[in-house]
């Protein structure tokens, strides 16, 4: 079922040129951390991280490769379970790379710390997480995350990749949905 969302129900919540600008500071962060590596393969969580993560890799400073991967996410009916399947799975071997994942945003926490236990499973050389947003009181599995874009609070966003229900991935900025 496709859902329109219209622009009246969408409150601007980060702008374009605040995303922009945090998204420097991301960035130069990153390639600092990374300057002497010339291993690292970031990696992106399909589908909600393509935006995010197309401006800040052509923003570091480093030679990287790109991969992504697809988990299926587990919607309210499996939620009493939490697991994640991969539906796509990366093309490169992350054996002894530098690895750094890509999230649009962190809710529950689950399946982020799903991700990583897989990825750790690979024995990569080293594993970090750049995450856009970040919904700390939402939290409930610890995962440990090095880089942060905005902390937000609950409430349902979408913009900037990420979607309701499909709909809001190419707004420029990210918003509040109000439901009517
Ligand atoms: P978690 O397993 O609860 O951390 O779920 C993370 C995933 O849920 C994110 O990668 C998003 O795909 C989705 N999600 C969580 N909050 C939102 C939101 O506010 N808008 C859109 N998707 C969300
Ligand atoms: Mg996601």
């Amino acid at each position: 079922m496709s859902v329109l969302i219209s622009d009246e129900q969408i409150e601007i919540l980060i702008s374009e040129s605040e995303i922009k600008a945090r998204i420097n500071h991301l960035a130069k962060e990153i390639s600092d951390t990374y300057k002497k590596s010339d291993q690292l393969v970031v990696i992106g969580l399909l589908r909600g991280s393509f935006i995010f993560i197309a401006d800040l890799v052509r923003r570091l400073n480093l030679p990287v490769e790109v991969d992504f991967i697809t988990v299926s996410s587990y919607g309210n009916e499996m939620e009493s379970s939490r697991q994640v399947r991969i539906i796509k799975d990366l093309e490169t071997s992350i054996k002894n790379r530098d690895v750094l994942v890509v999230e649009d945003i962190i809710d529950t926490g689950h399946t982020l710390a799903q991700v990583l236990q897989i990825m750790q499973t690979r024995k990569p050389k080293s594993l970090s997480v750049c995450t856009l947003l970040n919904k700390p009181s939402r939290r409930e599995i610890e995962v440990t995350v090095r880089w942060t874009g905005f902390d937000i609070p609950d409430e349902f966003v979408i913009g900037y990749g990420i979607d309701y229900a499909q709909q809001g991935r190419n707004l420029p900025h990210i918003g509040f949905v109000h439901r009517p």
